[in-house]
């Protein structure tokens, strides 16, 4: 248990590293390739559709079964339950059965006494195919109107109306392209068969309770006889919260059918191809705003490509709606969000889960605005904050937490943007093919699942007789220091030292029937559930106290590892022994559901977030304007963590979102052909930040207030909202650009904003394309 060499007490709020800083850098924590390999292990892998769009007619597997090595195959037919693993639709075959919808769909899989052996086979060509025309892009789909889900609308007041009486218009577009997870592990599961006939699955999962039953439905067993355990994960980022059912399934078939332990790793380049992104987004608007600026009425479109499944499609474009606000005030609003259906990869949950497309949505007509009245666009945010009379979310909810204005002013003045902005100036009059430019954006994010029953939480907490203390719970370690995070609240339940408390692998047989480990909200839920099960043994420990102390269980005390009382004391551990000679239960578990929340997805309203967690970031770029090359000289952020739980873990969630949300909007770039193939399925086509992007001048504070909601200790989720910091660097870029243009007026750049798109836009502004 002793991992870090600081331990103080309160542990809550202290700067701790993370519970595994120390085996991370060493190499010595174990991610499940890493685990010792069972006896009889075979490895499995996974034949791919050469096409996107077309009609499965045959597959030889005698060929396959042939293949030296070669121990078990896999087809529809063989499933012995559903052949289905879509979370929210049964939409998403564990295998073709005959309609195959993208390039890169698993067809059949093999097992094998060796990876190679596995691999080499699944490359096998067997598949007999009628091809069909696909539909790959949002302008294919849009035009064939082809759609997974409804489109919804979300609207207050009369748009057109407004739009029709305001001073000025603006119709504008903006397109942004979706994101690969990259997670550094790799999407992976070992299933080992147990005597029951069920199946202990090790996955790299963040949502282990449906990676159980949707496991379950195929193997056509009860829930009850499948385990699924998850110590860590190398990296999720969304990417792991539905999309590891299907290898955890095909892995456990073959183990049930083999009756030896299976793991399937996926293969980097087949991770790319088989698994789902962001969702790229197309958005139209025309907007009405007065001589300042402010926004009287908007009316756009969010188109967004889902691919062949709805998978989460709905939630996260409901999340795009609940976000085109960001920190401003619509008064009349109407948007219509498009979840289009293509014959691609089943697009799915990327940090901010929608979020960050739909504020990139409002950031960009705000810009759009302040280009064409000729104004810097930090005086057109400011007058379309939220404020006094101007605080009604388009969905009804009430921005009564409304910080950003006092953020936004105290990180301009941190950061000198005034002095900064004239600088650029003069620096920009001087400097013909280099420009600067500047930015700063704010954030405002919501908080909670926007489907309400998803918002619980459960723990399970063990005091042992020597004192020591395990604690359980639902939420999965992703690399952000959840685990750490709980153990800081658990320990300071009790008053011992954290080193005290060992935070243990998430299984759904401790902690049952969870949510994934998602929308941020995992300290939140899992903090609260894990202090409610401490409290309860606790609140046992404290009447035998009281009892033993002569006094009453509120005079009790639990410090600096001393259960104190009517001037009396015994330290933790022997309290605890004596509690269980006296027979009390050292043992409980915790739940937690969030308050307050409700939704009605039919008029589009309600309170679907407890709080809202802001930010903002001022960026600096210099753009070489011959080349499109650029540099981020300077960041300067400022973050709302409410009161941290954790200094040092969420400094590291604020600099790894914000860089994530970097290459989002500037370097990484899918590339599909035109028959559907994904052609950036590895890091040799695929551009990712590398640590010297970081920029050169890179300060991060943290706001100093706490939650005004009742959360764990006021803090505030922090896993999502920082990513959204980024759109600073690409209106920074968007900046730079506007200053090689002889007249002003919006600047024609999509995201991501990539060297080439830098250029086209430059000369495009000035004439020369
Ligand atoms: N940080 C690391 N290091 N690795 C991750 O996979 N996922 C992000 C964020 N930060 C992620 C991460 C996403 S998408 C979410 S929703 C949250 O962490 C989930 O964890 P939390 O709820 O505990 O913040
Ligand atoms: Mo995060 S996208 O909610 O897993």
């Amino acid at each position: 248990m002793k991992d870090g060499a600081i331990s103080p007490t309160p542990a809550v709020g202290a700067a701790l590293p993370h519970d595994a800083a120390r085996r991370h850098v060493r190499g010595t924590a174990p991610y499940i390739d890493d685990l010792p390999e069972p006896a009889g292990l075979l490895h499995a892998a996974v034949g791919l559709s050469p096409v996107a769009h077309g009609t499965l007619t045959g597959l030889d597997l005698d060929k396959v079964r042939a293949y030296t090595g070669v121990v078990a195959v896999l087809s529809a037919a063989d499933i012995p339950g559903e052949n289905n693993v879509g979370p929210v639709l049964k939409d998403d075959p564990i295998l073709v059965d005959r309609a195959i919808e993208f390039h890169g769909q698993a067809l059949f899989a093999v097992a094998a006494d060796t990876l190679h052996a596995a691999r080499r086979a699944a490359r096998l060509d067997v598949a007999t195919i009628d091809p069909l025309p696909a539909l790959l892009t949002i302008d294919e789909a849009l035009a064939a109107n082809s759609h997974i889900l409804p489109p919804q609308r979300m609207a207050r007041g009369d748009a057109a109306g407004a739009i029709a009486k305001a001073a000025h218009r603006l119709t504008g577009s903006l397109t942004m392209g979706g994101q690969d997870h990259f997670y550094l592990e790799g999407q992976i599961s070992l299933a080992i068969p147990t005597e029951d006939g069920g199946v202990l699955i090790y996955c790299s999962t963040q949502h282990p309770s449906e990676v159980q039953h949707l496991v379950a439905h195929a193997l056509h067993l009860p829930d009850a006889l499948v385990t699924v355990e998850v110590r860590r994960l190398g990296g999720g980022f969304g990417g792991k919260e539905t999309q590891a059912a299907q290898f955890a399934a095909l892995a456990a078939i073959f183990a049930l059918k083999t009756k030896r332990p299976v793991k399937l790793r996926l293969d980097r380049d087949d991770d790319m191809v088989m698994t789902g992104k962001r969702h790229d987004f197309q958005v139209r608007y025309t907007v009405g705003f007065d001589e300042d600026g402010r926004i009287e009425g908007l009316d756009a479109l969010l188109a967004s490509r889902c691919g062949y499944s709805a998978d989460l499609s709905g939630a996260i474009n409901d999340r795009a709606l609940f976000h085109i606000d960001n920190c401003y005030y619509l008064p009349h609003v109407s948007v219509e969000s498009l979840r289009l259906k293509t014959h691609t990869v089943s697009n799915t949950a990327f940090r901010g889960f929608g979020g960050p497309q739909g504020m990139l949505a409002i950031e960009a007509v705000i810009d759009d605005i302040a280009r064409f009245l000729g104004k810097d666009p930090q005086a057109v945010r400011a007058v379309n904050l939220y404020g006094p009379g101007r605080d009604i979310a388009p969905y009804g909810q009430v921005v009564d937490d409304d910080i950003a204005p006092r953020l936004i002013a105290r990180l301009a003045e941190s950061a000198d943007y005034a002095e900064r902005r004239a600088a650029i100036d003069r620096f920009n009059a001087a400097s013909p093919y280099r420009k600067r430019g500047l930015a700063l954006t704010p954030v405002k994010f919501g908080i909670s699942f926007t489907t309400t029953f998803l918002n619980q939480a459960g723990a399970l907490v063990h005091v042992y007789t020597d004192g020591s203390v395990q604690v359980n719970h639902g939420g999965i370690e992703m690399g952000q220091g959840l685990y750490q995070k709980i153990r800081q609240v658990t320990a300071d339940c009790f008053g011992i030292d954290i080193d005290k408390v060992l935070a243990t692998a998430t299984t759904t047989g401790k902690v049952p029937n969870t949510s994934a480990t998602a929308a941020s909200s995992g300290a939140d839920m899992n903090g609260k559930a894990a202090e409610a099960a401490a409290l309860q043994i606790r609140t046992r420990l404290a009447a035998f106290a009281a009892q033993k102390f002569g006094v009453t269980a509120a005079d009790i005390s639990f410090n600096n590892g001393q259960v104190s009382g009517g001037g009396q004391s015994l330290p933790f551990p022997d309290l605890v022994r004596a509690a269980y000679l006296a027979r009390i239960s050292l043992s409980s578990t915790g739940f937690y559901a969030t308050p307050k929340i409700h939704f009605d997805k039919e008029t589009f309203t309600g309170r679907p977030f407890l709080y809202y967690a802001y930010g903002a970031a001022v960026a600096e770029v210099e753009v070489d304007c011959l080349t499109g090359e650029n540099k981020l000289l300077r960041v300067d952020i400022l973050h709302d963590c409410g009161a941290s739980l954790n200094p040092a873990l969420d400094k590291g969630q604020i600099e790894g979102g914000f860089i994530q949300g970097m290459g989002w909007l500037t370097m990484e770039e899918l590339v599909w052909d035109a028959t559907g193939r994904l052609r950036t399925h590895a890091p040799s086509t695929y551009k990712i930040p590398a640590i010297s992007d970081t920029p050169e001048a890179f300060t991060v504070t943290l706001w100093d207030e706490a939650n005004r909601e009742e959360t764990i200790h006021r803090s505030k989720a922090v896993g999502e909202p920082p990513l959204m910091l980024a759109n600073a660097v690409f209106f920074a870029l968007r900046d730079a650009v506007a200053a090689t243009a002889a007249l002003p007026g919006p600047v024609p750049l999509d995201a991501p904003a990539t060297p080439e798109r830098l250029l086209r836009a430059i000369q495009t502004l000035s004439g020369s394309a």
